[in-house]
């Protein structure tokens, strides 16, 4: 059964749905209005329908006729012309399926965009309306992404400077480009219409989402992490958000050249993982944690077995002895859901020279210390913290969802023999994101546990632009573990660390 039919039905806007306000698209600002359509010619094998209602476009609904582009929306507004060129691909869309006896899903290939290009220009001539030829184009592609891809959002997906797209509800796309979140023109003709993409998105994967469970997480062909809640629970609309898979992750280098770190700092933390210390990435969702966790995952050494889990596999190591696990959602029925814990006790069984775990968000932690605590070192991962201190407290919270009942200093205790440095990712409020701290776990001091910063950013101030201007700075403290770097044979100089220099002053 299709999602629509199993939300019984949907429809069109309420009629106190609120102006739209987005930009029009670039190319459609520098043409004409569209020109009023003529009459649609009958069709021979339809009886005649009216129009539908301007804002109720014939997603699903088998209209007809084209949308009467000079009409008001419901709401008394006049349509814009983002909202016109919509509806009138709509229209051409429903006719064209129809013409192809309604088959769904057309898989993009060379053939189906000929048939589709045909049958688009039969469409057209019936819609009777003129538009300059940029505009029959960007009808043509609206098609062709509403019948293979994933509709208004398709160019969003195919622009590699977008990381992540929200859909909230349908006259709300926003992205972020370049750390920065933007309203884009980009819109759905209904609720209705994203419900459609959004099944669209989950049916291949056997997933569902209904008022009874109206959440979802799956994925897109290409890697892309796609979460969906809908009514009852998301109140303004069917909400999407979309995580794009990076084709390229960003490398060592990149990350330099951005300033996100020094070269010292990508120099230590070279010697770090070859050296086999157990590392936690921390830092905010969105910071760059996992392009963090990717780029020390391939400091790893080539003879090395590495066995990475994750919920959804994002990373990309280059080695070629990688093993890679990934969590499993439950079945419909509730069973059979392999969680990363499983996987992080499995993987201990699997002759691992190194484990990656993608995020520890639970009791996974507490295995994961007890695999460092005994033999397992080098292991890495992140998780979700805001300082390395806050750090601590999460993996203590975390390692109590084991649900072993263990005293906290245990605990506690567990953590500072395990892990050895703690890395905060952060992203700054105006968007750049950089290495805040890199900070040593010295041990227990009582009931406390020591940390040590080796690298710690400083905030300067604002330039006039609005961008915050920040310097990279070692503390002058050399690490605890540095006997551990030289027996790999690192050697670095004390200069590195912040060692006083004469006329430099570092605090
Ligand atoms: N140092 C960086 N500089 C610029 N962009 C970055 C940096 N690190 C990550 N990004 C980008 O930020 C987005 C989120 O990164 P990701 O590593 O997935 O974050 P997290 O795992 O913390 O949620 C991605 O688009 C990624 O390419
Ligand atoms: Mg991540």
């Amino acid at each position: 059964m299709s999602l629509l039919k199993r939300l019984g039905g949907g429809g069109a806007l309420p009629s106190n749905e609120p102006a739209v306000t987005v930009a029009p698209i670039p190319s459609m600002a520098a043409v004409a209005p569209l020109p009023q359509p003529q009459s649609p010619p009958p069709a021979h094998s339809s009886p005649p329908i009216s129009a539908p209602p301007i804002n109720a476009p014939s997603v699903g609904t088998g209209a007809i006729s084209p949308p009467v582009i000079s009409a008001p929306s419901a709401d008394g507004t006049p349509p814009t012309d983002q909202q016109r060129i919509l509806d009138l691909s709509l229209w051409c869309v429903d006719r064209i399926q129809a013409s192809l006896g309604n088959q769904n899903d057309l898989k993009r290939s060379p053939e189906t965009e000929k048939l589709l290009q045909e049958r688009f220009a039969r469409v057209y001539q019936q819609a009777g309306v003129t538009l300059p030829g940029e505009l029959v184009k960007q009808l043509f592609t609206m098609v062709c992404d509403e019948l293979m891809g994933f509709g208004p959002i398709q160019q969003l997906l195919n622009d590699d400077s977008v990381s992540e797209i929200m859909i909230n509800g349908p006259n709300r796309v926003y992205v972020e480009s370049k750390g920065k979140l933007r309203l884009t023109p980009a819109r759905f003709a209904s609720d209705e219409h994203v419900l459609k993409i959004i099944d669209r998105i989950i049916r291949p994967l056997g997933r569902r989402i209904d008022r009874k469970w109206p959440m979802v997480d799956a994925r897109l062909p290409d890697g892309s992490r796609v979460n969906a809640i809908i009514a009852p629970c998301a109140i303004d609309g069917s909400t999407v958000t979309i995580r794009k898979f990076s084709k390229n992750k960003l490398k060592i280098d990149d990350l330099v050249r951005f300033g996100s770190m020094t070269p010292e700092m990508a120099e230590f933390l070279r010697a770090c993982v070859v050296s086999r210390l157990n590392i936690v990435v921390s830092g905010g969702t969105g910071s760059g944690k996992t392009t963090l966790l990717n780029v020390l995952s391939n400091f790893i050494p080539e003879d090395e077995r590495i066995v990475t889990i994750e919920d959804s596999a994002e990373l990309q190591l280059a080695q070629d002895h990688v093993v890679r696990l990934e969590a499993k959602p439950a079945e419909v029925d509730g069973s059979g859901r392999v969680q990363i814990r499983d996987l992080v006790i499995n993987s201990l069984r699997m002759r691992p020279e190194r484990v990656v775990i993608g995020e520890c968000r639970g009791g996974e932690t507490l295995d994961m210390l007890q695999a460092m605590n005994t033999g397992h070192d080098g292991s890495l991962t992140t998780l979700h913290a805001n300082t390395p201190r806050d750090a601590l407290a999460r993996m203590e919270t975390m390692s109590m969802m084991a649900g072993m009942d263990l005293p906290l200093k245990v605990i506690r205790d567990q953590i500072a023999a395990a892990i050895d440095i703690i890395v905060q990712q952060s992203r700054l409020d105006d968007g750049q994101r950089k290495v805040t701290y890199i900070t040593e776990v010295q041990g227990m001091e009582g009931e406390t546990v020591v940390l040590q910063d080796i690298f710690k950013l400083e905030i300067l101030g604002k330039s006039p632009e609005g961008k915050i201007q920040t310097e990279m700075r070692p503390t002058g403290v050399r690490p605890r573990f540095t006997p551990r770097l030289e027996a790999h044979g690192f050697k670095l100089p004390p200069s590195i660390f912040g060692a006083q220099i004469p006329g430099q002053k570092h605090r």
